[in-house]
Order: C-alpha cells, then sequence, then structure tokens
C-alpha cells in the first residue's frame, strides 16, 4: 500500500496549534426553520438557495471524514435540523458509526417542534439525548419570542421525547425583561421531569433587527438572583464548552450557565462547526472559514477532504472575541446562528 493510501485509510487525528485534540462535530444541517426566534432571525430572512446545500449524502460523507479523523461526538443542529427533509435517513446512515464504536455519541438540538414526529426514530437510531430549546412556558411570551412557534407543540414533543426513552436538556436564552423572572419556575419544572437546565447568555450574532443591548442580560445577574433563593454546589462537569454547572441542592438536578461572552473556556475548547454548505468554523466567535465542499465533490476518495481539513485545523485561532457594549451596537458577526448552529 503507498503511503497515501495508507494515509487516507488511517488519517493522523486531528491537533490543532495549541494542543487541543478536536473531538466534537457540531453541523448544522438547515439554515431554515420553522420559528422566526427574534434573537436568532429577522421576521423576513432569506434562506441559501436549495442549490448550495450538501446533499444528506455529502454531509454523511463529510461526517465520516471527521470521525475517521477522530471526531467522537457529534451534534446535528441548524436553523432546525428536524425540518430538513428525510432528515431521518442521515441520522440512521450515521448510528452505523455508534454501532462500530468509531463515536461515542450522536446527538441534536432543537427548537421541539417536530419530536412527537421524530422521537421514536431518534432513539431507535441510537440518539440517547437531545438538547430542547425552551425560553418560556408561557404561550404568549413563547408566541413572541419564536413569532411563529406553539407552546403546546413544543410541550408534546418534550412529552414524546421523555416516552422514547431520550434524555432531555432545556436550553433557555436569558433576555432581558422577557423572560428573567421566569427561571426558578422553568428549573423547578425541568428539574421536576429528570431534565437538566441550561441558561443560554444572548450572543451578537446576525443582525435580527432589534438591539442587542435591549436583548442582552448577563447570566452572573442570573446567577446571582437564583443563589438567593437556591444552594448552587459548583460541579466540575466539564464539556470543553463555554458551559459551567452546579447542582442545585433542593431541586438536586443540574443548571449550566453558558456564557460565550467570557473567553474562559477557549484554552480546552475541542469543536469545529460545520454549515449545510460545507464551510467549517473553526471558532464559534471568529470569522475565519475553510471551504470543504470543493475538495469533497472534487473527487470521490477522501483525500482531498482530510487535507482540507487538516488544513483548517492548523488555523483554529486561540480563541475569539465577542463583545457587547455601548461602542458596539452592530452584530460583532454578520453571520447568524442558524448558519452555524450554536
Ligand atoms: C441556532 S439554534 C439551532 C437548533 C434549534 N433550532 C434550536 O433552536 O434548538 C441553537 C441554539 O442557539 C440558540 N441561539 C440562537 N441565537 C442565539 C444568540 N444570538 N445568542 C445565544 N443563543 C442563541 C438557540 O436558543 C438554541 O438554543
Ligand atoms: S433558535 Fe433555533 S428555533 Fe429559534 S429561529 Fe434559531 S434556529 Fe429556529
Amino acid at each position: 500500500m503507498d503511503f497515501e493510501r495508507a494515509a487516507s485509510v488511517h488519517p493522523a487525528p486531528l491537533i490543532d496549534p495549541f494542543g487541543r485534540a478536536i473531538s466534537y462535530l457540531r453541523v448544522s444541517v438547515t439554515d431554515r426553520c420553522d420559528f422566526r426566534c427574534v434573537y436568532c432571525m429577522a421576521e423576513n430572512m432569506t434562506f441559501l438557495p436549495k442549490a448550495e446545500l450538501l446533499t444528506l449524502e455529502e454531509l454523511d460523507r463529510l461526517c465520516s471524514a471527521f470521525i475517521a479523523k477522530g471526531v467522537r461526538k457529534l451534534r446535528l443542529t441548524g436553523g432546525e435540523p428536524l425540518v430538513r427533509r428525510s432528515i431521518m435517513t442521515l441520522v440512521r446512515s450515521l448510528s452505523r458509526h455508534l454501532a462500530d464504536g468509531a463515536l461515542d455519541e450522536l446527538t441534536i438540538t432543537t427548537n421541539g417542534s417536530q419530536l412527537t414526529k421524530y422521537a421514536d426514530e431518534l432513539a431507535a437510531h441510537g440518539v440517547k439525548r437531545i438538547n430542547v430549546s425552551l425560553d418560556t412556558r408561557d404561550a404568549d411570551k413563547f408566541r413572541a419570542i419564536t413569532r411563529w412557534g406553539d407552546l403546546g407543540q413544543v410541550m408534546a414533543g418534550i412529552e414524546a421525547a421523555q416516552q422514547a426513552g431520550l434524555r432531555v436538556k432545556i436550553n433557555a436564552v436569558a433576555l432581558r425583561g422577557v423572560n428573567e423572572d421566569e427561571f426558578p419556575s422553568l428549573m423547578e419544572w425541568a428539574h421536576g421531569r429528570g431534565m437538566d437546565l441550561t441558561i443560554i447568555e444572548v450572543m451578537p450574532l446576525g443582525d435580527v433587527g432589534e438591539q442587542r443591548l435591549d436583548q442582552y442580560l448577563p447570566l452572573s445577574m442570573v446567577r446571582a438572583r437564583l443563589a438567593e433563593r437556591y444552594t448552587l454546589d459548583d460541579l466540575d462537569d466539564r464539556t470543553g464548552g463555554p458551559a459551567r454547572y452546579v447542582r442545585v441542592r433542593e431541586t438536586g438536578g443540574r443548571l449550566g450557565f453558558i456564557t460565550p461572552l467570557t473567553h474562559n473556556f477557549c484554552e480546552s475548547c475541542n469543536r469545529v462547526r460545520l454549515t449545510c454548505t460545507g464551510t467549517l468554523y473553526m471558532c464559534l466567535g471568529q470569522e475565519d472559514a475553510a471551504d470543504l465542499r470543493t475538495p469533497l465533490r472534487a473527487s470521490e476518495a477522501n483525500d482531498l477532504v482530510y487535507a482540507a481539513i487538516d488544513e483548517a485545523i492548523s488555523r483554529k485561532p486561540k480563541g475569539h472575541d465577542f463583545v457587547i457594549d455601548r461602542r458596539h451596537r452592530r452584530p460583532a458577526l454578520a453571520r447568524h446562528m442558524s448558519m452555524t448552529g450554536g
């Protein structure tokens, strides 16, 4: 076997210039969504022409290339991943990597609107846990935040996921003056049903037609208010990402805080993000990206793709520099969260 052929069978693992092993790939399988959350999208979004998208087979090939290079955890996200047509075909085909032990975890982040339809199939394909985004349990507020969403449908979806045996984590974005008083009840509801809750600080991604300063609520304030009512014991659980966890003594449940605006997690960053057009972002908070679609389509063998992935990882930056303050009223990055999936 010649050297090149051998390299394509056992490609070198992914280590970035700062010695971080890249073991986690997040894949945005579509930029479309059935909701229009105020912090994520403008109401009149222009989506990518369908011809720009990777096919499900191409997404599978790219994901499999990353798995061959040492990725152990894969998260499908979006836009709303469950509105992509035939998405279960991709989930089913990726599940072969779970079966043969190459992948530790296949998971999904969803707004929950399609879970009554898909929860059983996700579980059948080896998905063990999912993240469901839910910022409020008040139907009117839910409609105001998501613009197009229906709370009852999402609640039924969460129920269906739990019935199917999926572990559910709830993600809630903290929005000033909107859901800031609701965290105790949201947490008690989630923990009472065996679900973790993670609160996310709003990030300056994409022009959504609203002032970020109006939305921004620092999680230090959310945490301080919760600490007045509950005992929060720090946990050591690290995910390589920006989440920090506490155990809430009164509920016994786990509560996470995602503060992407602080830099304290970049040194352990283990992840990269692939968009539905085959663009790889090495950092959520930087513009630099690599085109993997061209090498993917240039050849049926994976050598070009592996080389492009290596080149991209060699450019993974040390960290990001998000800022929301009065001098930076424009989004720090022009792209929306629905492109990279958060
Ligand atoms: C972009 S969505 C994609 C998956 C799915 N549609 C959902 O909502 O879970 C992933 C996560 O990003 C969060 N998100 C979107 N825009 C955000 C922003 N500007 N700042 C912080 N989180 C954001 C959402 O609340 C959601 O939890
Ligand atoms: S946060 Fe998720 S559900 Fe809301 S608009 Fe963005 S992609 Fe859609």
